[in-house]
C-alpha cells in the first residue's frame, strides 16, 4: 500500500512514523518532507499549496491514501481534487475545511447551534467596528476573518489598542484579505486545553488531550509562536469535563456540521478554555495541531493507517481506539531568534545520542539534508519528544534528550509541562 502525507514539519513527521509503524507496511511518501521524514518516506520536491501537482503525484504513482495535514492545502480543496481524480484522501473537504478557515463561519455556526463560546459581534465596517469597540469592556479580542498565519488574533488593552488593531487589520489590510471583517469577542480567562478527535461524520472518536506552550520564553513571557513545547494529557482535563464536553461540544459541532450539508471528516481540533462558567470553544482547527501531534500520537496504540482508513471509508465506528496510559512531553528547540530573525543552515548535532533512550524520539520540524551534514532550515528545527510513565517523568526525560542535541545559537524553554 502506498501512502502519501503532503506537509513537512513535526507534525508530518509524526504522522509518518506512526504510519511506519503500521503492520501493514505502506510504502510512504512525503511532500515535500524534511530532514527527519526523509529516514521514513520518499521525499517528492512538491509544494504543500501544489495542488495539481500532489494530485498528479498520486495518480501517477497509484498512491492508496493521501493524508493532507496541512491547513493551507485543505482549505484550497486538495481533498476535493484527490477524490474527483477517484483517489482516496483523508483530511476535510473544503466546505468543511471553513470551519477553521473562517472565524465568522465557526462563530456563527456555534451561536446557531448553542455551542458554547466567547459572546461575538462580526463587522466588515471599520467605522462601525470602531463604535463598537467605545462600548465593550478591556481586555477585549479582536480577529480578522480569514487564516493569517495563526498571527490573527490581538487581544487589545484598551480602547487605544483596540482602535490602532482595527485601522491595521481592515483599512490597511496588515493580513491581506483575511482583513475584510472582523470579529471582536469576549475576552475569557482560564487554562487552554486542545483535544483533537478522528471524525467521520458518523463517529466522532477524541484522542488523548494536551496543552501547549505558545509563548518563546519562560513563565508565557515574550512573543506568540507557532508552539514552543506540548504536554499529554492534560491535569486539567478530567473525566467529568470530558463527558460534559463530548455532549456540550464534541458531538454537536459533528452533527451541525452534517446539518450544513458540510460533513466533517478528518481530524477535527477542538481549542478549549476551562472557564468559570465551563467548557467554551476557543477555535475549531480542521487538521491535527503541530506540536499537539507529537505528544498524541505516541501514546495511540491502534494503527494509524487503520484509523485513517477507517474514517475516508466511513467506517469509523467499526473501530476501538486505543491510547497508552502514560504522558509525553514535547520540547522544541527552535533557531535563536525565533519567531523573529534568526539563522539557518546551522550544523544539528547529538540527534542520534539522544535517540539511544528507546523512550526519546527527535521530530524534525525544521532541517535538511546538506550531503551528510543535518541542517537547521526553520524557526522551529526539532521536538524533543519523550514518553514516561506521569508527566513527571516524561518531563525530565525530554530535557536529558534535549540536554544532548547541539546547534549554534539553540533555545528552548526550561517550563515545558510545568502549567
Ligand atoms: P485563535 O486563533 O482563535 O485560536 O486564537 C489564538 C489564541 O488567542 C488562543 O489560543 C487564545 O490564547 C487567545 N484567544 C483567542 N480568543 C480569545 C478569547 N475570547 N479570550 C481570551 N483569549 C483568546
Ligand atoms: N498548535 C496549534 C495549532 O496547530 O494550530
Amino acid at each position: 500500500m502506498k501512502v502519501l502525507v503532503v506537509g513537512g514539519g513535526g507534525r508530518e513527521h509524526t504522522i509518518i512514523w506512526k504510519l511506519a509503524q503500521s503492520p501493514h507496511k505502506p510504502e510512504l511518501f512525503a511532500a515535500p518532507g524534511n530532514g527527519g521524514i526523509s529516514k521514513l518516506a520518499t521525499c517528492v520536491d512538491i509544494k504543500a499549496t501544489d495542488v495539481e501537482g500532489v494530485v498528479q503525484f498520486a495518480k501517477e504513482n497509484s498512491i492508496d491514501l493521501t493524508v493532507v495535514a496541512p491547513d493551507d492545502p485543505l482549505m484550497l480543496g486538495m481533498v476535493d481534487r484527490l477524490e474527483a481524480e477517484g483517489l482516496r484522501a483523508f483530511g476535510p473537504r473544503q466546505n468543511a475545511a471553513i470551519i477553521e478557515g473562517s472565524k465568522v463561519f465557526s462563530k456563527d455556526l456555534m451561536k446557531k447551534y448553542g455551542i458554547p463560546t466567547a459572546a461575538y459581534e462580526v463587522f466588515d465596517n471599520s467605522e462601525e467596528a470602531l463604535s463598537y469597540l467605545q462600548t465593550v469592556s478591556y481586555p477585549t479580542v479582536i480577529k480578522a476573518e480569514g487564516l493569517a498565519l495563526g498571527k490573527g488574533v490581538i487581544i487589545a488593552a484598551d480602547y487605544e489598542e483596540a482602535k490602532a488593531t482595527v485601522r491595521d487589520i481592515m483599512c490597511d489590510r496588515v493580513f491581506g484579505e483575511a482583513g475584510s471583517r472582523v470579529v471582536i469577542e469576549e475576552f475569557l480567562t482560564g487554562q487552554e486545553v486542545s483535544v483533537l478527535a478522528f471524525t467521520d461524520g458518523k463517529t466522532l472518536c477524541p484522542m488523548v488531550s494536551a496543552q501547549d506552550h505558545k509563548r518563546a520564553y519562560d513563565h508565557d513571557e515574550g512573543p506568540n509562536t507557532g508552539g514552543m513545547g506540548t504536554f499529554s494529557p492534560s491535569r486539567l482535563y478530567s473525566e467529568k469535563i470530558h463527558e460534559e464536553c463530548m455532549k456540550n461540544i464534541f458531538i454537536p459541532t459533528m452533527k451541525a456540521m452534517n446539518q450544513e450539508g458540510r460533513t466533517f471528516k478528518g481530524v477535527l481540533y477542538f481549542g478549549l478554555i476551562m472557564t468559570k462558567d465551563g467548557v467554551k470553544v476557543i477555535e475549531y482547527n480542521a487538521r491535527f495541531g503541530d506540536p499537539e501531534t507529537q505528544v498524541v500520537l505516541p501514546r495511540l496504540q491502534t494503527d494509524l493507517l487503520e484509523i485513517f482508513m477507517a474514517v475516508a471509508e466511513e467506517r469509523l465506528k467499526e473501530l476501538t481506539i486505543e491510547w497508552t496510559d502514560n504522558a509525553a512531553v514535547c520540547v522544541v528547540l527552535a533557531s535563536g531568534g525565533y519567531p523573529k530573525a534568526y539563522a539557518k543552515g546551522l550544523p544539528i548535532h547529538g540527534i542520534e545520542t539522544a535517540e539511544e533512550d528507546k523512550d526519546i524520539t527527535v521530530f524534525h520540524a525544521g532541517t535538511a539534508w546538506n550531503g551528510e551534514q543535518l541542517l537547521t532550515a526553520g524557526g522551529r528545527v526539532l521536538g524533543v519528544t519523550a514518553v514516561g510513565p506521569n508527566l513527571e517523568k516524561a518531563i525530565n526525560k525530554a530535557y536529558e534528550g534535549a540536554s544532548k542535541i547541539y546547534f549554534d545559537k539553540v533555545h528552548y524553554r526550561r517550563d515545558i509541562g510545568r502549567k
